[in-house]
């Protein structure tokens, strides 16, 4: 089995434990980091809705838990005719940890859907460099 397919039925595995009783839709995600390990997230949404959390925050929160390092890959998987990219704050969030050029599919519980890079689906993304005292 590829990296990617294992990442295909992590992310579509972990999607089931998804706590969306709110939207009712469920996403499952499952980043692979610059040591070869998987992570895998579910969103958990919450009652008051903007403390709902992404199913790509909770992956990356695994890694970071685990030891932290690089994003190289990511999936995501979702159900449903619209593709489901990641939010903008998720996009964001990537970006903190992955390159332009980290590739991030889009997929069903069937397969993937379509692939970008991080850099495609968040061109400009916001940089800062701590001023020289
Ligand atoms: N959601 C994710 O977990 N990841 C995405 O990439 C897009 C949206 C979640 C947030 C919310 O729980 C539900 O999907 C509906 O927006």
């Amino acid at each position: 089995m590829s990296d990617l397919d294992a990442m295909h039925a992590r992310a579509t595995e972990v999607r089931l434990r998804a706590h969306a009783p709110y939207s009712g839709f469920k996403v499952g995600a499952c980043l692979r980091s610059d040591d070869g390990r998987l992570f895998a997230g579910c969103n958990v949404e919450n009652v008051a809705y903007p403390q709902g959390l992404c199913a790509e925050a909770g992956a990356i929160a695994a890694m970071v838990a685990a030891g932290g390092g690089r994003i190289e890959e990511v999936i995501i998987v979702a159900e449903g005719e619209p593709l489901c990219t990641p939010c903008g704050g998720c996009r964001q969030k990537l970006a903190e940890f992955a390159g332009p050029d980290t590739p991030i599919h889009v997929a069903s519980p069937q397969g993937i859907r379509a692939s970008f890079t991080l850099g495609g689906l968040l061109p400009e993304s916001f940089r800062f460099e701590k001023a020289a005292p």
